[in-house]
């Protein structure tokens, strides 16, 4: 695409600002139009946005409204169904996580893609984090030798304040998210680092009962964990989105040579260990364990130079959005492509059937194989529609 300006629009306008406060800062876009049903929503989005900014409650009319690209932050259980009515339409798409609530809407979401030949990607944000991108660096000069097995945990505890916040209304689609499937912020970052696709799943919940009584609340009680089998054989463990503590998002890759991890609580710091046996000659003088915080790189140096305030995940999410901007300028193919998105949809999906079904391992399908789509064109189990239990432990 090389128009001057990009138009975009943002639907769904509260982590939508994120999106939006990122592209006050990044050349060649025009943030459009905005849209959310809510109007509280959209006066907090529009100090974000141009004044003549166009604004609508329904995604239809943001469709029709003359933009190249759309952000989609509406609720999850939605997302497929929204990006393929965009791409259909030739509108490129970035979508928040989990593109997909169902094995039948991956394969729908995979084949708009392939009809249309129109840009999709997976936000996902958490690979753009300073120590993920130190890890992946690391990796990939093959220092460490070849993967083993890697972790990552997304904890996220919350107080009984901020719960009311995430999930508003009874029907939410926060209350009825089964554990396993809001997994794009541990899994993604490793599948980044490495390249590798996920081959098989098996699922267990942890019951958190204790926790959820405790702060006086009801509903899920549920921790998820997954193991993941990659296509290289290594073994990945990774949780969805769990609420015991600390509160941290942790990652870890452990390799043949050594490894190189994060430091929980300490997000920005990385440690790497090297056998003593394997330290190459020419820095054996920096010792086996080392920890440190990287360097800024130059995207961060970019972003505060340009008055983005350094708090938060913001720099994660400027990098992120710059690198969306930047693909769909430049027509490379997306670092969360449609395949590696609904590759971990599929994850989420048949993890949690893993979990309800005695920890049964479930092969993961290649999306790319069109005969490994068959099994799933018609598997649209859901648990918002009742079809499938959204919890296992539970607070009455
Ligand atoms: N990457 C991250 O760090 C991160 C952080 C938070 C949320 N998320 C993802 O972002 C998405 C949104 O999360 P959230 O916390 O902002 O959720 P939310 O449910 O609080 O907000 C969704 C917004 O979309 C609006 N909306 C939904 N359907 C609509 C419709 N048909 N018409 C008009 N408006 C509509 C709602 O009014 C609401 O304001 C989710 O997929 C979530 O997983 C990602």
């Amino acid at each position: 695409m090389s128009k001057e300006l990009l138009k975009v629009g943002v639907f769904g306008l509260w982590r939508g600002q994120s999106h939006l406060m990122a592209m006050n800062y990044i050349e060649g876009v025009r943030i459009e139009a905005i849209c959310d049903q809510n109007p509280e929503r959209v006066e907090e989005a529009k100090k974000y946005c141009p004044e003549d900014v166009k604004v609508f409650a329904s995604y239809d009319e943001l469709l029709g409204s003359g933009i190249d690209l759309v952000i989609l932050c509406n609720y999850l259980p939605d997302h497929a169904k929204c990006a393929i009515q965009a791409l259909r339409k030739g509108i490129a798409v970035v979508s928040e996580c989990i593109p997909a609530a169902t094995m039948k809407e991956c394969v729908e979401l995979v084949e708009a893609v392939e009809e249309t030949g129109v840009y999709y990607s997976l936000a996902e944000n958490s690979p753009y984090g300073t120590a993920c991108l130190e890890m992946e660096r690391i990796f990939g000069t093959g220092i460490l030798g070849d993967l083993v097995y890697a972790e990552a945990e997304y904890c996220h505890p919350s107080s009984p304040k901020n719960s009311g916040r995430y999930s508003p209304t009874p029907d939410h689609w926060r209350r009825r998210l089964p554990t396993t499937y809001y997994l794009t912020h541990s899994l993604g970052p490793l599948m980044n680092m490495t390249r590798m696709m996920p081959k098989r799943v098996i699922g267990k919940t942890a019951d958190n009962s204790g926790y959820v009584k405790a702060r006086g609340g009801k509903g899920k009680a549920d921790n998820g964990v997954m193991l993941v089998e990659m296509d290289s054989g290594a073994l990945f463990r990774v949780t969805g989105c769990v609420s015991y503590g600390p509160q941290t998002h942790w990652f870890r890759l452990a390799c043949s040579k050594g490894g190189v991890e994060s430091v929980r609580t300490a997000e920005d710091t990385v440690c790497l260990a090297i056998n003593p046996w394997d330290l190459p000659e020419e820095t054996a003088h920096l010792g086996c364990v080392r920890y440190y915080r990287p360097e800024p790189d130059a995207l961060s140096k970019e972003a505060i130079s340009k008055g983005l305030p350094n708090v938060g995940h913001q720099v994660t999410d400027y990098r992120c959005v710059r690198n969306y901007i930047a693909e769909i300028r430049e027509g490379r193919t997306p670092d969360m492509d449609v395949y590696r998105a609904c590759a971990m949809s599929a994850v989420a999906i048949l993890g949690w059937r893993s979990v309800l079904d005695d920890s049964r391992q479930y092969d993961i399908p290649d999306f790319r194989d069109k005969a490994a789509r068959e099994q799933y064109r018609n598997d649209d189990l859901s648990p918002w529609r009742g079809e499938i239990p959204f919890c296992v432990h539970r607070v009455e």
